[in-house]
């Protein structure tokens, strides 16, 4: 069968669902990719661009901080104008996209997307990529001088942001783009467009824009994979647990007797199922002991979150479910959701039972990964107590330090998912 006749996910609504993801990190401050996305866009139509590098610099803005993946990075960026080390984000966004084809083109401008003007100009990189990445390097800095103001006073502070903007003019931001910005700062539209209210909206709409570019199911796995790096990445106790969990389910579905398409398909749910937890507090994630009522509360939000990121993407439906059911009970104890037994699809109930396992062999900050016996005894009494599938558990038992060394990243065979993005390190 043609995968691609078969999933036809458009490349667009991936994009906007990484957007969605990234944009988690920001906790209360959730629309910096779309602004950012906005006003480049505007910039390139003050320009007089054309219309597919309007749609190319809103697609960029929506992805140039997808290295960013913890509260304190994001709060960093969005909180200076300035700051040394912001070169790491740009680093990890550029490895992330250079070697997926459908958007190694945002590569290079991710990676200069903090490079002064002044500096492109002497760099090996192409006269288009250097403005791409200095008109979002401008929109940014707009954003983060303007987030302070959306919800009061915007139109009374456009003269000091754009005073403050002038100050760099020449050394970070290019003359040109700035004068763009300069008569583009006249419409009071152009600012109150900027209000999260509206830039949400506007995203939507923009969102339903095809990119006419529909996703193989290979490329719908890179694409899984790299955003599954995203929400890894957030912390070192987490770092891995997606592919791995990914590796485990496809493993077991296969030996449940599924096709080979509906492994493929379990394997990205695994790589997107805690894509939610980008919208978790870096303190509780990291809580070196048990947490409180309060922060259990807010954990057990995730797999909503990985729902509401993913469930706009259409021809994903089912992946989505199986993603986002991850920690629904057979019994209906588990949640959000609480669907019932039947509604449980056996993915879904795979992808639980991989990530108990993969969570319990690897080490959380309150205790070190669990021995695989103590795994073993742990599954056997959640499925008697009805949260996890009896045969699967069954099936995870076989063959059980098999499963242990997949879970924990060790068998050769099940590890081509994991690509080291800084091996140097
Ligand atoms: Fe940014
Ligand atoms: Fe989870
Ligand atoms: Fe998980």
């Amino acid at each position: 069968m043609d995968a691609r006749a078969e999933l036809n996910i458009d490349l667009r609504q991936m994009v906007m669902a990484i957007e969605t993801a990234v944009s988690l990190v920001g906790m209360n401050d959730t629309n910096h990719g779309k602004q950012v996305g906005y006003i480049a866009s505007q910039l390139g139509h003050q320009l007089g661009y054309s219309d597919p590098d309007i749609q190319y610099l809103f697609e960029l803005g929506l992805l140039h901080d997808c290295g960013v993946s913890t509260e304190q990075m994001h709060s960093t960026l969005v909180n200076h104008f300035d700051w040394k080390d912001a070169h790491i984000h740009c680093e990890i966004g550029y490895r992330l996209l250079k070697d997926f084809e459908p958007l190694a083109r945002f590569a290079i401008p991710i990676f200069h997307h903090h490079t002064p003007w002044n500096e492109l100009g002497k760099l090996d990189i192409s006269a288009r990529d250097a403005g791409m990445a200095n008109l979002i390097f401008l929109a940014d800095r707009i954003d983060v001088t303007a987030v302070p103001h959306y919800k009061t006073d915007i139109l009374l502070a456009r003269d000091d942001i754009v005073h403050t903007i002038d100050n760099y003019t020449g050394t970070y931001f290019d003359l040109a783009y700035v004068s763009a910005f300069h008569e583009l700062k006249i419409s009071e539209a152009f600012w109150i467009a900027l209000d999260d209210r509206h830039i949400t909206r506007y995203t939507w709409d923009m969102g339903k824009v095809t990119s006419n570019t529909p996703l193989s199911l290979p490329q719908l796995r890179q694409l899984s994979l790299i955003m599954s790096y995203i929400v890894d990445q957030k912390s070192p106790f987490t770092a891995q647990h997606s592919v791995r969990v990914a590796d485990l389910a496809k493993y077991l579905a296969s030996q449940y007797g599924l096709t080979s398409e509906q492994c493929e398909k379990i394997e990205i749910a695994g790589l997107l199922h805690d894509l939610g937890k980008l919208h978790m507090p870096d303190n509780i994630l990291e809580k070196p002991g048990p947490v409180d009522d309060i922060e259990r509360s807010i954990m057990n939000q995730h797999s909503y979150e990985t729902y509401e990121i993913l469930r706009h993407i259409e021809g994903l439906n089912e992946v989505v479910l199986w993603a986002a059911y991850h920690h629904e009970g057979i019994n209906g104890g588990g949640y959000p959701f609480h669907p019932s037994a039947p509604e449980l699809s056996v993915e879904a109930r795979l992808i639980a039972v991989a990530d108990v396992f993969q969570a319990l062999v690897q080490d959380r900050p309150y205790r070190k990964g669990v021995p695989l016996p103590k795994v073993l005894d742990i599954i056997e009494k959640m499925a008697s107590m009805g949260k996890l599938d009896r045969d699967i558990v069954n099936l995870a038992k076989q063959h059980s330090s098999e499963r242990f060394k997949i879970a924990k990243g060790e068998d050769p065979l099940h590890n081509q998912n994991y690509i080291d993005l800084f091996p140097e390190r």
